[in-house]
């Protein structure tokens, strides 16, 4: 790693969870039980590596289509990583955030992303970021609906919305953009992730699935942003 420019901030949308399970003759759950456990990995791989920013793509505001059982499945998950999360937060000096819809959520999830947030809001290390009931999408309506408010209210004048200003509105509003972006899996889209945040970063795609990426594959994702040539429009 000594010669490698470490990216910032690091996005992810893990990806494979399912199809790692059904390789093994597994129930999908296990896919994602082992997925969350490379979560918990990553971001200890991350912080060894600088990594500042740490953003996972964990819950979509179009998995709800999702079978009754499976949904269930991964709700369970979060509460119980929500639970090992705080104990991790502050024994790593890691600040924690939650970005989308968080009142899409059940009650008691809601009451564990505030406690969790707030808890690890003073902590200084890595920066780690879960995108849970997010679309981006949902998220730049959410933005333009409290802009409206704001404008209604005579606290904001439509000449003065900049990008800047819009940015403040998104749920990211605390983080800088994205560095890298990498997906796992083979899939090469964005399924409704950070569509504005993504403007200029660059993107790494593996065929690896998600329970099985570990700090050699983040490396080497790292080692691909190395190669690139960031112009930012430039020249
Ligand atoms: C990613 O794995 C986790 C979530 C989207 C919740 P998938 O569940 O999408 O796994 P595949 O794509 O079916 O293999
Ligand atoms: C994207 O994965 C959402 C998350 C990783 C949370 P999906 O597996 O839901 O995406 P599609 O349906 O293949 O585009
Ligand atoms: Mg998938």
């Amino acid at each position: 790693m000594e010669n490698l420019n470490v990216p910032q901030h690091v996005a992810i949308i893990l990806d494979g969870n399912g199809r790692w399970a059904k390789k093994k003759h597994l129930p999908r759950n296990v896919g994602h039980a082992q997925g969350s456990k490379t979560v918990e990995k990553i971001i200890e791989d991350a912080n060894d590596m600088g990594i500042k920013y740490l953003t996972v793509y964990a819950f979509s505001t179009e998995n709800w289509k999702r079978p009754q059982d499976e949904v269930n499945a991964l709700m369970k998950l979060l509460r119980d990583y929500l639970k090992i999360c705080i104990k991790r937060a502050n024994k790593n000096n890691m600040k924690v955030r939650v970005i989308g819809d968080i009142s899409g959520l059940s009650e008691d999830l809601q009451q564990k992303i505030l406690e969790l947030e707030e808890a690890s809001k003073n902590n200084t290390g890595i920066n780690f970021t879960i995108a849970l009931n997010y679309g981006s999408r949902d998220e730049m309506v959410r933005a333009m609906k409290a802009m409206t408010d704001d404008i209604e209210a005579r606290n904001l004048k439509k000449e003065d919305i900049t990008e800047d200003t819009f940015k403040n509105y998104l749920d990211t509003k605390e983080l800088p953009d994205p560095d890298l972006l990498i997906r796992t899996s083979g899939e090469e889209r964005l399924s409704n992730f950070m569509l504005w945040q993504l403007a200029y970063t660059e993107f790494y795609f593996t065929d690896v699935l998600w329970p099985d990426f570990n700090k050699k594959e983040l490396k080497k994702a790292i080692e691909y942003y190395n190669g690139r040539d960031r112009r930012f429009g430039g020249i």
